[in-house]
């Protein structure tokens, strides 16, 4: 049978499609024979065609050899190179899969005869870099960049005309409603089946009214992830390639967004939210119309089901095509998960993800009360989320925290308790949670403290009235009551009421929830995800008013963040793009506004834990009695100072109050070079000492500047960090490290600038929680002394029993320093520092300056200090440092056995260090890779940050009163992220 060159296909005559069947053998004859080219052909997969890369000689490979089904006409393959070739000049910054063509400028394609009848076959332009298939989890720059680049597709192929365009396949989506109903009988099971049925109705229904408003052009309508190519080594994988032009045709511009987005879905981790920034980056090439926005997620979902039924179809004609037998589980989590929230509530977030702005609904002040004389004055409002003070003390975590305040407020004498629409509630959120949990209330919840008659607020009907339950209309919308199941209304389904009519009548101590929403929309859950609060919160109305109540506005979380920016030097950063709000925190957890709880890896600061009782009721206590400075002479500076020098080995004695660490550390230095009389410092490379004068000028930490070791001034003198495992010396090798700055510090006095002091960390904190070798700081301080000199040791991160066997770094080291900084865990994030020195040496400072701080040591501060200490010591939490701190370390080190990725796990106690490399031997820094972990991180409920110059170790130093349930949790969620991210062994 000749091929027929003007036809083009048509889905519903075709029927099925299987790939051609073409053996290598005969791929390589082909290639040879009709194209002109000797090489190696490797079966690619596919679902309609026959595709083959094709290696010469060498091993490289040359091309992509594509045998076209026989079903589709040669004026249909040259719209497909037509595409290409326009989309590749119209955007050259991506790689797109052209034909290639011979010196005559002809393409090289050639009609074909397979075992499946003539076919068109041809070369094309191989990309290399791989697709975005597989399970991998994709990061919100990858879903991003998917977006960009469908709607760079779309917009060069805007007025793109072919004759080889107009063809109806089974994925164009004008004809989604009839490929469903032709093929939906090969999906076996009849849940899934009807599921499939229900969906499609839906969301054509939805098209259907849009379509005229949909504007249509030439479309590639397969950008999804696998025919996106990842630019070679984007970490994470950034598309930039553009293959396959297979099923190129006419038909909804938007459908190119939608079917991107479905390919989204099946990846591990990914739901509907994360898909957002793709709609954002295609509107932002390539802007949607309302009407477009509107019709996306119902594409979507027929794009998903259009999947599911097409994929059973292929395996069912074509039972040996693996690639579409593997397909079919991914397909149904891409419906699964298309489908997971009602069309209105996706919709409504597309359009605020494209800024389309849309008016809340809005309940104005019914004619009636919904409780009959029960006036707004005694109703008490409870707030439940970060902001109520209620929420002190980790009640918040209590099981049956609301219950309880509202039997207090009743028990005050409220006759009614109300609690708020639309405000997440952190009485709902659960400790540890990988996934958000549903914290946004629809509605609102009233505990009644005496009998009450629920009537209509105005007449309408009663939609549904059961026991437990009463809906009516009212106005636009539907008024939903709640209550004991033991209740039965007082009006039945179906009646009409007037205004004041009596629906229930509710004894006093039985509660009722109260919700209103739009007539027509889908049932509401009394709480949602805060991901999804805008989309399901449109749908409803603040019942407020039917209470005599205020309506409750609600903070876009965006402005605060504009605000910040406005106001802050871009020095300043924050973590995270787009961070969570934290108001509150408690204990080894930091609670945003959204109402979830994040476990906090990161902050040192907090020993004791955030918000901790004793150091608030201290604080209170002395703010009510007196804040003022040291000159004057009051019992707890005295008290403190005593504590801190006994903590300390002799002759470390004297001790001077300030306020940071970086005060500290100036004021160490100061110390140093006013007893030695020498003005040149030795610093550990890679350090980060603080931002006054002179601690920034001993740090060097390129993270924190990246011009810091051109930059220095002429007194300051850097050696090797001695990082025993990326230093220049490793393992064994390390011991070196101390000779040679020994040796650094002798060749400064030889040249008659002898060091006034040597500066470091006592264990190397900012470069991930590392050891110094053993020895180390002996060698140095010995060396630094023999000059004059004397040392200082900054304990500002890793001193005050974080490290657990230790309760200063320097006793790891076996050496005692001749000044000490410490900071951070002192104040339990109360600003508190100190120095504490000898006698001798602060003596001679009387004669170098002065010193006086406004603040430091102050009846507060001082406070503060002591009540750290003794919570320390009381709460064992040196101890705990220990315990859980060796507990996670040996989780961490268990999944460094199957996560190559994981290079080393550094530390002790509670400050511990999780370094990610990307080659065990090299050690090159998986920088990329650890960001894009901890944003992953986020997303599970865990917060954690990267350090080190290359920014590729996680930093865990938690507040030290973590459990080992939140540590487990922990561990659980790394090593969730870390499949998800595709860094497994097996995959
Ligand atoms: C080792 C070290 N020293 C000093 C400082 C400065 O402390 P502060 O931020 O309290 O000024 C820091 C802060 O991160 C630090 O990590």
């Amino acid at each position: 049978m000749p091929h027929d060159e003007h036809r083009t296909v048509d889905f519903f005559t075709e029927d099925a499609l299987p790939a051609p069947r073409v053996a290598p053998a005969d791929a390589e004859h082909i290639a040879a024979q009709h194209l002109g080219i000797d090489a190696r052909a490797e079966a690619l997969g596919s679902q309609q065609d026959a595709n083959f890369l094709l290696r010469d000689e060498n091993g490289s490979a040359a091309a992509v050899l594509k045998i076209a089904n026989p079903a589709f006409g040669t004026v249909e393959i040259e719209a497909q190179d037509a595409a290409a070739d326009l989309v590749s000049s119209a955007h050259p910054e991506l790689r797109i899969a052209t034909v290639l063509r011979c010196p005559d400028g002809s393409p090289r394609r050639a009609a074909v005869d397979t075992e499946s009848g003539p076919a068109v076959a041809r070369l094309l332009r191989h990309l290399p870099g791989g697709t975005l298939s597989g399970p991998r989890h994709l990061s919100p720059g990858t879903v991003a960049a998917m977006g960009t680049i469908a709607g760079k597709v779309s917009t060069a192929l805007r007025d793109f005309r072919h004759p080889g365009l107009d063809r109806v396949l089974q994925w164009d989506p004008r004809h989604a409603d009839r490929v469903v109903a032709r093929l939906a009988r090969h999906i076996g099971e009849p849940d899934r089946r009807a599921a499939v049925h229900a969906a499609t109705a839906e969301a054509w229904a939805h098209v259907e009214r849009l379509a005229e408003a949909l504007p249509s052009q030439a479309v590639h309508l397969d950008l999804t992830d696998d025919n996106l190519i990842r630019r070679p080594d984007s970490r994470p994988p950034l598309p930039d390639g553009v293959i396959d032009f297979g099923d190129v045709t006419t038909s909804w511009a938007v459908g190119e967004l939608a079917v991107s987005i479905s390919s989204m879905l099946h990846h591990d981790g990914v739901e509907p939210h994360h898909v957002l920034p793709a709609v954002r980056a295609f509107h932002a090439v390539r802007p949607l119309s309302p009407e477009e926005a509107e019709a996306l997620w119902p594409l979507v979902v027929l794009r998903a089901a259009c999947l599911v039924v097409s994929g059973r179809h292929q395996t069912a004609v074509d039972g040996d095509n693996a690639y579409a037998e593997a397909a079919l589980d991914r397909e149904w989590r891409i419906f699964e998960q298309a489908v997971q929230l009602p069309l209105a509530v996706m919709t409504r977030l597309v359009g605020d993800a494209i800024g389309l702005a849309d008016e809340p609904a809005r309940a104005d002040s019914p004619p009636l009360p919904l409780l009959r004389d029960l006036p707004a004055d005694d109703i008490a409002v409870v707030d439940l989320s970060t902001d109520a003070d209620a929420m002190d003390d980790g009640a918040w975590s209590d099981a049956g925290a609301e219950a309880r305040l509202a039997a207090a407020a009743l028990a005050d004498g409220a006759a009614a308790v109300a609690t708020r629409y639309a405000r997440a509630r952190l009485s709902q959120a659960p400790a540890l949670a990988g996934v958000s949990p549903a914290t946004v209330p629809t509605g609102i919840d009233l505990w009644l403290g005496r009998d009450a008659v629920v009537q209509a607020p105005a007449a309408g009907k009663v939609l549904a009235a059961a026991p437990g339950r009463v809906e009516m209309t009212y106005g636009p919308q539907v008024l939903e009551l709640s209550f004991p199941r033991s209740i039965a209304p007082v009006v039945g389904a179906g009646a009409t009421v007037r205004a004041s009519a009596d629906l229930v009548r509710l004894p006093s101590g039985t509660s009722v929830r109260v919700a209103l929403r739009a007539a027509g929309s889908p049932d509401v859950p009394p709480l949602v995800r805060p991901e999804y609060a805008s989309g399901w919160l449109a749908l409803t109305a603040d019942p407020a008013p039917l209470l005599g109540l205020p309506i409750v506005g609600r903070a876009a979380r965006a402005d605060l963040l504009d605000r910040r920016d406005a106001v802050f030097a871009t020095v300043q950063g924050h973590y995270y793009a787009d961070p969570p709000r934290i108001e509150r925190g408690w204990r080894h957890h930091l609670l945003s506004t959204d109402g979830r709880a994040y476990l906090d890896i990161v902050n040192n600061v907090t020993p004791l834990g955030h918000s901790h009782p004793r150091v608030e009721q201290a604080v209170s206590r002395q703010l009510r009695r007196l804040n003022t400075n040291s000159r004057f002479h009051y019992a707890s500076v005295v008290e403190f100072t005593e504590r801190l020098a006994a903590l300390l080995p002799e002759p470390l004695d004297t001790v001077f109050l300030v306020n940071s660490g970086s005060e500290a550390v100036d004021l160490g230095l100061r110390l140093a070079i006013g007893a030695s009389g020498n003005d040149d410092v030795v610093a550990l490379r890679e350090a980060y000492h603080g931002w006054t004068y002179a601690s920034d000028a001993v740090s060097t930490s390129l993270q924190d500047n990246p011009n810091a070791l051109a930059t220095r001034p002429s007194w300051v003198h850097t050696v090797d960090s001695p990082n025993s495992y990326r230093g220049r010396h490793r393992g064994s090798d390390a011991v070196r490290y101390g000779p040679e700055a020994v040796a650094v510090i002798d060749e400064l006095a030889a040249a008659g600038r002898p060091a006034g002091a040597f500066i470091g960390e006592t264990f190397y904190g900012n470069a991930g929680g590392v050891a110094l070798p053993d020895g180390y700081l002996a060698q140095v301080y010995a060396a630094v002394r023999r000059h004059g000199g004397l040392a200082v040791a900054d304990e500002v991160q890793v001193g005050y029993g974080r490290l657990g066997h230790w309760f200063w770094g320097f006793e790891q080291q076996g050496v005692v320093p001749d000044i000490v900084c410490v900071a951070k865990a002192m104040g339990n994030g109360h600003p508190l520092g100190a120095v504490i020195t000898s006698r001798s040496v602060a003596e001679r400072y009387r004669e170098q300056g002065y010193f006086f701080s406004s603040t430091g040591g102050s009846p507060v501060s001082s406070t503060v200090g002591l009540t750290v200490l003794d919570a320390l010591r009381d709460e064992d939490l040196q101890g705990n440092a220990v315990r859980v701190g060796g507990h996670l370390k040996r989780r961490m080190e268990d999944l460094a056995h199957r996560y190559d990725i994981i290079g080393a796990v550094h530390g002790s106690g509670l400050y511990l260090g999780l370094e990610l490399v990307r080659d065990r031997v090299t050690l090159e820094p998986a920088t990329e890779e650890t960001a894009e972990l901890c944003d992953r991180m986020l997303d599970l409920g865990v917060i954690v940050q990267p350090t080190g110059d290359h920014l590729n170790i996680l930093k865990i130093k938690p507040p030290l009163c973590i459990d080992t349930a939140a540590a487990d949790f922990f561990t659980a969620m790394l090593d969730l992220a870390l499949t998800q991210l595709g860094h497994g062994r097996t995959r």
